[in-house]
Parts: structure tokens; sequence; C-alpha cells
């Protein structure tokens, strides 16, 4: 049994709206957490407590221990393409995204792609994503195999596009439908692995390829699926041309069978009221993309207003739209973009939808998401502080609310001192000075 010592913060409930002062936050400072040897969550002592023979012991007093965050919308392959330069999404996907995705058609381009996708995750203190890979079968196997060998739950699945795409990136409808029932068959509920229904987004999806995902959901609504909506203004005109019966871009996914509880739709900035009805109806979440949205140019998403609608809003890295794989860089966009709208995001409700969150949003609650008895020790040990201003900022800070809201506002990967999957350190910083 493992036992270590550290700063626990986690919540039980899900935090109000704008309150800085929060029964929903779980704070035991210097507690000690029991991590038994089947890798689950055992228990949590007091700082009085001893540690027996059979422990194996981790003081890591002074530091902040919290489950490990997922970020619900992320591309695999596009470590190669984050931060290019000038350009909003059609044409950032046609100059830059679609040709370095065509390499993952190479097994070894895969393989090596996924490895080092997962190892960045981990790095950045990231242990449960909902991610793409490409088109190609061959990438979503290798980012399977790549978190189950780091014991990481993942819900990923190969990428739908068989139309405005280029050579090398298209599928069509009877070879897609057979690699996904394979795949699926293969990964869905394997280990940690969860499949996702992966349709890009409607513009590179016939309506027949849709019609044939819509059936492999209704067939097994175990399923998850991901896709993008209503991110860009271009890209929404151009689905309203393409699929003129539709009432709105999230329509044509409603109309195809596309719409449920375990589906995450990446951006929903450009979305009305009827469609958070229909969204919220569905129990399907928005994977808020900050940082992505305002690299992209795309606009600002008015989080109040899906919460109002009862929208589940989780937080999303989206790389390479976005920036970084940062959660913690991810809460702050988050934050300035509410600060944009006149809104308060508090680092209760950011940290609540990167983890707790995002879990239940999911229906991974009872596996992941908080430090309760029995939730697999996914985990993350992070520093305070790593530099000058942000060792002066926290010592100021009066309460935690304000002393955790200028850590992540402060804080990325550099404060991530280690990372645990299910109770093995998956991640440790090379240089661990505190
Ligand atoms: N819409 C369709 N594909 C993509 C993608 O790769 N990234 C983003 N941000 N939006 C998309
Ligand atoms: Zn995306």
């Amino acid at each position: 049994m493992l036992a270590l010592r550290a700063d626990l913060l986690d919540f039980t409930a899900a935090p109000t709206w704008g309150h800085a002062r929060s029964e929903a936050v779980r704070w035991r400072p210097d507690h000690w957490l029991l991590v038994g040897d089947d890798g689950r969550i055992a228990g949590v002592q007091p700082p009085s407590w001893q540690p027996g023979p059979g422990h194996a012991v981790r003081d890591e007093r002074g530091r902040l221990l919290m489950p490990g965050f997922i970020d619900t919308h992320v591309h695999s392959p596009q470590l190669d393409v984050i931060g290019s330069y000038g350009s909003q999404l059609l044409d950032w996907l046609e100059s830059y995204t679609f040709p370095a995705e065509v390499a993952h058609a190479d097994p070894e381009v895969a393989a090596a792609g996924a490895e080092r996708f997962a190892d960045a995750l981990l790095a950045h203190g990231t242990t449960t994503a909902v991610a793409f890979p490409t088109v190609h079968k061959v990438s979503a196997e290798s980012l399977f195999a790549a978190a189950e060998r780091r014991g990481m739950a993942i819900v990923t699945g190969k990428v739908l596009m068989d139309r405005h795409a280029p050579d090398g990136l298209r599928d069509d409808v009877t070879r897609a439908e057979r690699d996904c029932v394979d795949l699926i068959a293969r990964w869905h509920g394997r280990g940690r692995s969860r499949y996702a229904v992966t349709v890009r987004f409607a513009p590179t999806s016939t309506p027949e390829q849709l019609a044939m995902a819509g059936a492999l959901v209704r067939a097994d609504p175990s399923l998850y699926v991901q896709t993008h909506v209503a991110e860009n203004r271009d890209e929404v005109r151009w689905v309203a041309e393409l699929f003129p019966e539709a009432r709105s871009y999230l329509d044509v996914y409603s109309r195809a069978g596309l719409l449920h509880r375990r589906s995450v739709y990446a951006h929903g900035i450009w979305l009305d009221d009827g469609d958070r009805a229909r969204m919220a109806e569905a129990g399907a979440q928005v994977a808020h993309s900050p940082s992505s949205n305002l690299f992209l140019g795309s606009g600002l998403f008015d989080w109040r207003q899906a919460l109002h609608a009862g929208v589940p809003v989780t937080l999303a890295s989206d790389v390479g739209g976005g920036t970084s794989l940062s959660m913690l860089r991810t809460m702050a966009d988050a934050y300035k973009v509410q600060a944009i709208a006149g809104q308060r995001l508090t680092a209760w409700c950011a940290l609540h939808a990167a983890t707790r969150g995002a879990a239940q949003a999911l229906e991974l609650d009872a596996e992941i998401g908080t430090l309760e008895p029995g939730r697999q020790a996914d985990l993350c040990l992070w520093d305070w502080h790593r530099g000058i201003v942000d060792e002066r900022r926290l010592a100021v800070a009066s309460d935690l609310h304000e002393r955790v809201f200028a850590w992540l506002t402060l804080a990325d990967d550099r404060h991530l001192a280690a990372a645990f999957v299910a109770g093995r350190e998956a991640y440790t910083r090379r240089s661990n000075e505190r």
C-alpha cells in the first residue's frame, strides 16, 4: 500500500457559478492518501496518522495532490501543427492540419505519434483524454495501445471523413464501417479503453456516412460520440449550405442519431437556444476549448448560457488548434474568455470541470475524477510555485480560493512533479528539486 502525504484537493459536488466560497470543495491540507496494490484509492488519513511497515511512504508535504485532469477534446496527431501561424479554422485545416494528418497512414508514424502524445498528456497532468487520432485505422489502434501500455483511461476512435478532404485522408462508408466494427469489438470496454464514434465534423462526412455512424450508436449506446460543432462562422455557413434540410448545425447530428448522453461536442460557440435545449435533453456535453477558440479566432463561448440551459460543460485543450496541452493554461484562458463577457469563472468551477465534472459528463465518475476510495488512483502531484513571482503571490494570498486561483493562473506543466496512473508513477519530472 502506497501512503502519499500532500495537500489534497478534490470536489464532492458541483460548485455554484460565481461562488468563491464553496461547500463542494474538499480541502484536506497535509493529509495522507492511501493507494492499494490494486491501483485504487483506499482512503485518506489525517496528518497525525502513522504509516506502518506495510506502507511505501511518499512524503510530499508542501505539494498539492489532485485527481489527474481530464481533457475532453484533443487531437493526437496535431502536436506537429501546434502554434501554426495565421489562419482561421477552414484555412488552418487545409494549410496545416490535413497535410500533417496524412502522414499517420504509416504505422510507424502513427505508433511514434501516439506514444509521444500519451507521454505528453501525462507530462502536463492529464491522465484521461477524449482524443481524435486520424482517419487511419492504425492511428486509432496505436492510440489505444499507447494508452493501454501506460494504464490510462482513453476514449478515442478512428476519425470518419469521406469527403472535402485531400487524398490519403478520406475513407468510404463501407470500409469505415468495417474498421469501426472491428475496432469496437477489440477495444471498447477492454481494460480502461472506450470507443468513440468519431465524426470529424459534418462537412467532411456524407449524409450516408453520418447515417452509418448513427446506426453504430443506436446499436450500442454505450459507445461514445465525439465531433465538432458550431466552432467558426464560416464553418456554420458551410454546413447550412451542405445540409439545407437541417434546422441548425447541431440538428445535422441530431437527425443522424449522434446526440446522446455519451456525446462530446467540441466548441459549440455558435449554438442557439434550440440547440442548447436539445443538447440538455440528450445529456450531451460541450467540450469548451478556450485556447483554440482564441488562437483560431473562432469566438467567445458563453459558459453561463450553457449552464442555464442545463448543458454540461467540460474543458478541453483542442491541441493543435489550442496552444497548450496544459489544462491549467486552458483554465486560465477560460477565465479570460468569461471575463470578456463580464463573468467570473471561479477556480472551483474550472477545476471541477476538468476533474469530477468531466468524469460525470462522461459517465466515468465511478472510476475517475475524485479522491474517493474505490476510484482509480489517477493522481497529479503539483508544486504550488516554481519561481519568484508565483512564490510571492501565493505567500500573500489570504484565503484558499485566492491561493488556488493564483496557482492555476500562474502554473503550467513545469509545476507538475509527478503523475500516477492507477497508482503507478507514470511521469516524474526530470529536475525534481523543489
Ligand atoms: N473541425 C474539424 N476538424 C477540426 C480540427 O482538427 N480542429 C478544430 N479545432 N476544429 C475542427
Ligand atoms: Zn478539435
